[in-house]
């Protein structure tokens, strides 16, 4: 991998030492292109044949669901264009036919938790997956779950301790008693080289404007073949429309995920996206994740040799690693200050996250720890 080249990409990288990606990623000048493609594409009404211009987003659309699906190896079928990831689980949530007296599990701490609005009005009880000593342990999770747990949700990668769980670990424990899984996998996507199909679990959901150094207001729900026709689609519009009249749209395959689409999409997002995943794929994800953790592992082995009191007992095998400083919003505002870039906060107990990604060095490391 050709760092120095790869840096270029990104202008912002020439100020700043980010080491804050698990908040928001960088994105290379490609992805700006991207937009502009679609800006001038708009402006010229540039579209191929009789197509109209809606009809040119949707082709985007289709190569852009193809590109994600082979990213995370499922199907086209099986992804929906979303709005966010608290978007996926509510599609989940809203089309899950619930009875009384069933519970959904998930960990403390999770960014979106599975409790919600529509759990609640149907009396599901939230059960909590505590973590000891600051680690979830899968034997606790094992102990939650029962005949009567519909759903497991989890964090592939923590946001708070970085801590990755192991997915099919999950999957099993829940498949057991016919629980189902719901996987946030913000902080994974793009960081790390994921195969939902392997881990064998029900629904993903991820953002891309963190480790798919891709746009806000767009995501994607993965939802596996075999339970595409079980979830109901808790929207209806001109997309996924099912009255008989006339829609001067083509209608979409309700037997894929497209069925969760309701209306018009984040079409922009997904010039930009279709530019991201390109970069991504050329860089290649399996040498993205191998330098990641290469990075991860230096600057956790850094702060130990600070003394810092780390969250996870050893290195975590993800992006982020967090450790419990206090004064932490002050800090990390006085790292800002000399453009020094990680996350600082106090909720979960005072602590700062650095959170690495490809397009970082040693250098960036060493600059940030020389400071603390
Ligand atoms: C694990 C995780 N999930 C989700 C999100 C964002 O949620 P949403 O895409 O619904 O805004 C974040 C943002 O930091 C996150 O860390």
């Amino acid at each position: 991998m050709d760092v120095s080249a790869i840096r270029r990409d990104f202008p912002v990288l020439r100020d700043w030492v980010y080491l804050d990606n698990a908040f928001v990623g960088l994105m290379p000048a490609q992805v700006r292109d991207g937009y502009s493609g679609y800006v001038d594409q708009w402006y010229t009404f540039d579209t191929t044949g009789d197509r109209t211009i809606l009809q040119e987003w949707l082709a985007k659309a289709r190569r852009v669901r193809e590109m994600a699906a082979a990213f995370i190896h499922v199907s086209a079928e099986e992804v929906a264009f979303d709005m966010c990831t608290g978007s996926g689980l509510n599609i989940v949530v809203n089309g899950t036919e619930w009875r009384r007296g069933d519970n959904v599990v998930f960990p403390e701490w999770e960014h979106n938790p599975l409790h919600t609005h529509t759990t609640a009005r149907h009396g599901v009880e939230p059960r909590v997956w505590r973590p000891v000593k600051g680690v979830f342990d899968t034997c606790d999770l094992e102990r939650l779950v029962d005949d009567r747990t519909r759903l497991v949700q989890v964090s592939q990668v923590s946001y708070v301790n970085g801590q990755r769980i192991d997915l099919g670990e999950v999957s099993e424990a829940a498949h057991s008693h016919g629980a189902k899984v719901l996987v946030d996998a913000t902080q994974a996507v793009g960081a790390l080289d994921v195969d939902y199909r392997r881990d064998g679990v029900d629904y993903v959901s991820f953002a891309p404007y963190k480790y798919l150094m891709g746009p806000a207001g767009l995501s994607f729900l993965y939802v596996k073949r075999e339970n595409l026709a079980e979830l109901t689609p808790d929207r209806t519009g001109w997309k996924n429309q099912i009255w008989g009249g006339d829609n001067p749209e083509d209608p979409v395959d309700l037997g894929t995920a497209e069925k969760f689409e309701y209306g018009t999409l984040h079409f922009q997002g997904m010039y930009a996206m279709e530019r991201s995943l390109e970069y991504l794929n050329s860089v290649g994800i399996g040498q993205v994740e191998k330098r990641n953790l290469m990075l991860s592992r230096y600057i956790y082995d850094r702060l130990s040799s600070l003394g810092k009191k780390l969250w996870m007992p050893s290195p975590s095998e993800s992006t982020i690693v967090s450790y419990f400083q206090e004064g932490a919003l002050e800090l990390a505002a006085r790292l800002k200050a000399m453009n020094i870039k990680v996350t600082g906060r106090s909720a979960h107990g005072d602590h700062i996250r650095v959170s690495n990604h490809f397009y970082n060095t040693k250098e960036d490391v060493d600059r940030l720890m020389e400071n603390l």
